[in-house]
């Protein structure tokens, strides 16, 4: 190949390998650089058009300027590690881009520091795991408009399509617009995955149903309203038997969860923004919850369940619609972070166009995001989801079943933190009234912090007893 490569790659893990074939695929020519010789040859291997180096010099000479190239690393000090060697080597207008999940306050910093060499950065979250980045992942890019036009038909085409054959790519907004958007679909992830988690439970522990008959239930909710990417999984998941010892996997994997921080970056930026992602938020601390298995164990001793339920879930539908209503309230939140982030970040999102990007290749893609990507494009400063006219009539439908799967789950010792907190949401989001009136009182007692009146302007302090 002595014509020069179209493409950089650097990380030829599996999500490098798969992303670089997915560029041959479609006429590209990539260059991929590797930690060793031996990977460098491997990676040559893999196809025509895709080339490997050991050399960090000879790998960026190798590729056509301006150079576009893809990091495709763990996040944290490993992009800083890359940053540092392609810097020296890389010249005005070429562009990196960041395509791992990195924590947004580092993509600003980075953008920045690469921005003042002139250099081009673009943050972009990269959703659907390994099969999506092999034949079409979801991409949320966020950098300067500018050089979005350079890459965006290469990266339109190696994207995935939803069904009206829309590539699931777009410019999100400036800086880290993009890693933002990604972190928020991984909130939103948590809260969905913990949502099925808890409702396989209530078959499961509740209704002593076998993981077959639950992942034929969850396959057939995927043919419905709630056809969605990690339903289908979870029916796959629940239904596969391990060849060697003739067993459904799923009861033999430990119940710790997991996490490496994108979940709980989500919580911690919406705490810090004010925004109620408690769907959210519960999710994470699940996943925590669950680590703490020797504790687990040693109550459980003491605080044997009770079940006392007297609520017939063999009401049809029910479950379904409870998932359902799960899954539009973790949307809900997510949403609304992502708004008033754009706010307060000057990201300017549409946020029609997030859910339109997120309709196929990422893991939350849903049916459901059709009627999201509808609502923002009526209107995008929609402040909430649930206000929206057609959103309103399906969660009217659904919210008695979330009610009696959580009374349910209540009444029979189930744990249903997610379930749960996305009804209170629901249910203090549509209060007009709420106690908090109490609190402001509590606080003005015991802190002179002062309240407001419903009956008059101003701002008040009362001497509430003689001792105070
Ligand atoms: C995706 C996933 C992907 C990855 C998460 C999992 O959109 O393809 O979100 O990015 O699976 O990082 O995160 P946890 O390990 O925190 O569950």
């Amino acid at each position: 190949m002595s014509e020069k490569l179209e493409f950089g790659m650097v990380g030829l893990g599996v999500m490098g390998n798969a992303m670089s074939l997915n560029l041959a695929d479609h006429g590209y020519s990539v260059a991929g650089l590797a930690t060793s010789e031996d990977k460098a040859k491997a990676f040559t291997a893999l196809g025509k058009s895709v080339k490997g180096f050991s050399d960090t010099k000879g790998f960026v000479e190798s590729i056509r300027k301006p150079r576009p190239i893809m990091m495709l690393v763990p996040a944290g000090k490993p992009v800083d590690d890359v940053i540092a060697e392609l810097k020296p080597l890389l010249e005005e207008d070429d562009l990196l881009i960041d395509g791992g999940n990195s924590y947004f306050k580092d993509t600003d910093r980075r953008a920045k520091d690469l921005e003042s060499i002139k250099m081009g950065f673009f943050g972009m979250g990269v959703s659907g795991g390994q099969e999506g980045a092999r034949y079409g992942p979801s991409m949320m890019p966020g950098g300067i408009e500018r050089l979005w036009d350079r890459v965006k038909p290469i990266l339109e085409k190696v994207s995935a399509k939803s069904e009206d054959g829309a590539p699931c790519v777009a410019l999100m907004g400036p800086g880290s617009s993009g890693h933002y958007v990604k972190m928020v679909h991984n909130g939103i992830e948590y809260a969905i995955m913990e949502a099925t988690a808890e409702i396989y439970d209530v078959y499961k522990r509740g209704l002593g149903k076998s993981n077959d008959e639950i992942g034929k239930i969850f396959a057939s909710w995927d043919e419905r309203e709630l056809k969605s990417f990690l339903v289908e999984i979870t029916a796959d998941v629940l239904q596969y038997v391990d060849p060697k010892i003739n067993k459904n996997l799923v009861d033999l994997i430990s119940d710790k969860a997991k996490q490496k921080g994108t979940g709980k970056w989500t919580s911690q930026d919406a705490m810090d923004l004010g925004v109620p992602v408690p769907s959210i938020d519960i999710s994470v601390s699940a996943r925590e919850l669950s680590g703490y298995q020797d504790e687990r164990k040693q109550l459980s001793g003491i605080y044997k369940a009770t079940a006392v339920n007297s609520i017939d879930l063999k009401v049809e539908n029910l479950l379904h619609d409870a998932l359902y209503m799960a899954m539009i309230i973790s949307y809900t939140q997510g949403f609304s972070q992502l708004r008033i982030a754009s706010a307060d970040y000057s990201y300017d999102l549409k946020l029609e166009v997030v859910a339109k990007i997120w309709r196929a290749g990422c893991i939350i893609r849903s049916a459901f995001l059709q009627q999201i990507m509808d609502a923002f494009k009526k209107n995008n400063s929609l402040h909430n989801l649930l206000m929206d006219a057609e959103v309103s009539k399906t969660v009217l439908k659904l919210q008695g079943s979330l009610r009696s799967v959580v009374g349910y789950m209540a009444a029979s010792g189930l744990p249903c933190p997610m379930l749960s907190a996305s009804l209170a949401y629901f249910d203090a989001m549509r209060s007009e009234h709420l106690p908090t009136n109490l609190i402001q009182a509590q606080r003005d007692f015991f802190g002179a912090h002062t309240y407001e009146r419903t009956d008059m302007p101003g701002v008040f302090h009362t001497q509430w007893t003689s001792k105070s």
